[in-house]
């Protein structure tokens, strides 16, 4: 990991304006060379902040894909359910068609849920060639395991290798079954931005300066081009 893509924040104001800078060099810079941006969108409480800040921003959400890249297995009207934040602090403030918002759909039930999602993600794949990214962005957080997404430490990454999402789940927090790009989807990114906030999260950034690969923000990080940003 370069530690110049490391960078460290010590206010969430200089946190969220860097964030919002390069989100928006990144989406300009596709829409120089796609129809469309793709940006995959993680759960969690740290980039709820910055999709709020997104919503403020003047960008094109008519050109934007927003993918939910996991979810927990509840209903949108669970406090727990990612794209319930993600519709809530985001989705109801901006004009983007329904047709540009790719998520699990849990209404349909776990399993079809998941097979509904791969159906849609290689769609996008094949609207552009192989080699190209599935993600031209991809807005990640981590949890104090090293999780990202919805893949834990103990999760069985080599039986997802030829799907990009996948049914996971884990003992360690509350909401058990989940939902999720894998490994492979996840990777499949143009640019990364890894968000890490507050001291419980310390042990990840230095775990990624050292090239740690044993949690999966570690394997992850091996193999994406990725920034972290550290707000302390
Ligand atoms: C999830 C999230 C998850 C999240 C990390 C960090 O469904 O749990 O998508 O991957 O990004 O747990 O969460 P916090 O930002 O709340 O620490």
């Amino acid at each position: 990991m370069p530690l110049s893509a490391i960078h460290q924040f010590s206010s969430n104001h200089d946190f969220l304006e860097f964030a919002s800078k390069e989100i928006l060099a990144t989406i300009s810079d596709t829409l120089s060379r796609y129809e469309t941006c793709r940006i995959g969108l993680s759960g969690g409480s740290t980039p709820k902040g910055l999709y709020k800040r997104l919503s403020e921003l003047h960008i094109p959400w008519n050109q934007v894909t927003l993918i939910i890249t996991d979810e927990r297995n509840v209903t949108f009207t669970d406090e727990a359910s990612n794209y319930g934040m993600i519709r809530d602090v985001l989705l109801s403030s901006i004009k983007i068609p329904k047709e540009n918002i790719l998520y699990f759909d849990t209404a349909l039930g776990y399993d079809s849920a998941v097979l509904a999602m791969e159906q849609k993600l290689l769609q996008l794949k094949h609207e552009r060639k192989p080699s190209e990214p599935l993600f031209d962005l991809l807005i990640l957080g981590a949890g104090p395991d090293g999780h990202i997404a919805g893949i834990f430490p103990d999760t069985d990454t080599e039986l997802q290798k030829g799907f990009l999402t996948a049914k996971t789940s884990t003992d360690v927090f509350e909401v058990r079954e989940r939902m999720t790009c894998t490994m492979k989807a996840l990777t499949s990114c143009q640019q990364a931005l890894l968000f890490l906030k507050g001291h419980e999260k310390a042990h990840l950034l230095h775990a990624l300066e050292k090239g740690d690969t044993s949690m999966p923000v570690g394997k992850f990080i091996h193999e994406a081009q990725a920034e972290v940003l550290f707000l302390e």
